[in-house]
């Protein structure tokens, strides 16, 4: 436990000692919460946000609660600032032990999928699926410095076999979000290629649920709030123990299915 002026102490969920977290889309939302929460843990946050005065913002708020957040640009499609941003924890934390890869869009659109513009689904492969890989490629020599890094993959239930071959159990009309489903069906492939890949060292790989959260992805229609969802990633990505490899961790503990 560690403890700070003016605040209670500290939990740090069971590590034994503050780690290094870098969160993609991380100015509001679900990645805002998530980095409140494991700010409030006693971890060393780097504010992952797109738009420097989002970002700035987001870190002025935080760091006024007494937490060790900071905000480091990083527009997940585009190649200079995953780079720079990567220079950026190096030079400020030296390794990265936490990436949460959050950052997504849906593409805006319930439209039929054969109606939707080619360009439109590329946009938010670009976002959900080349930006994730990009960002992971950058960090991976920075979580290579971690004694047990963790990378974990904001997935969706959506972007399941198991829902997409009984969507009635969500509701069809979820079923027919072309871009969304398929690029989060997309990061859990690419979470488990990767998970094998680096099953011989400390890093681990993981999909992350947040469970259903009203945020701006989805127009406030979630069931659950944001900070919810941030404290349940934060509650998934530092649990104690060796964390699994190659799974989609459920919000209420357990797994779920591809
Ligand atoms: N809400 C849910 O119920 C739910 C359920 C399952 C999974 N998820 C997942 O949870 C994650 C967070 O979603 P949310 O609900 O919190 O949505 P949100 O409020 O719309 O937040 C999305 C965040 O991603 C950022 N972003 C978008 N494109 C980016 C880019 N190119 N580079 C860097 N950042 C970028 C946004 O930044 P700007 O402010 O600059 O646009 C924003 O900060 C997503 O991966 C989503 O798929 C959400």
């Amino acid at each position: 436990m560690l403890s700070r002026p003016g605040r209670p102490a500290y939990s740090l969920n069971g590590m034994s000692e503050p780690r290094i977290a870098l969160i993609t889309g991380a100015n509001q939302g679900i990645g805002f919460e998530t980095a409140r929460a494991l700010g409030a843990a006693g971890h060393t946050v780097h504010l992952g946000a797109r738009d420097p005065e989002r970002g700035t913002k987001a870190e002025v708020t935080l760091r006024a609660e007494g937490l060790d957040v900071r905000y480091v640009r990083l527009d997940v499609t585009d190649p200079a600032t995953v780079a720079a941003a990567a220079r950026t924890v190096e030079d400020r934390s030296g390794r990265l032990d936490i990436l949460v890869n959050n950052a997504a869009i849906t593409g805006g659109t319930m439209d039929p999928p054969s109606t939707l513009p080619l360009d439109l689904i590329r946009s938010v492969y670009e976002t959900n699926v080349f930006g994730v890989i990009a960002v992971i490629n950058a960090m991976l020599p920075l979580l290579r410095r971690s004694d047990a890094g963790r990378i974990a993959n904001v997935g969706s239930g959506l972007g399941t076999m198991d829902f997409l071959t009984h969507p009635e159990r969500i509701g069809r009309r979820y079923a027919a979000l072309l871009p969304y489903n398929s690029t989060k069906a997309a990061l859990h492939a690419i979470t488990l290629i990767y998970a094998a890949e680096l099953a011989d060292t400390p890093i681990r790989v993981n999909a992350v649920s947040p469970g259903f959260c009203a945020t701006d992805l989805n127009d406030h229609a979630g069931t659950d709030t944001a900070a919810q969802g941030g404290e349940r990633i934060a509650d998934q990505v530092t649990r104690s123990g060796a964390w699994p490899n190659g799974v989609f961790l459920s919000e209420q503990g357990g797994t779920y299915p591809w």
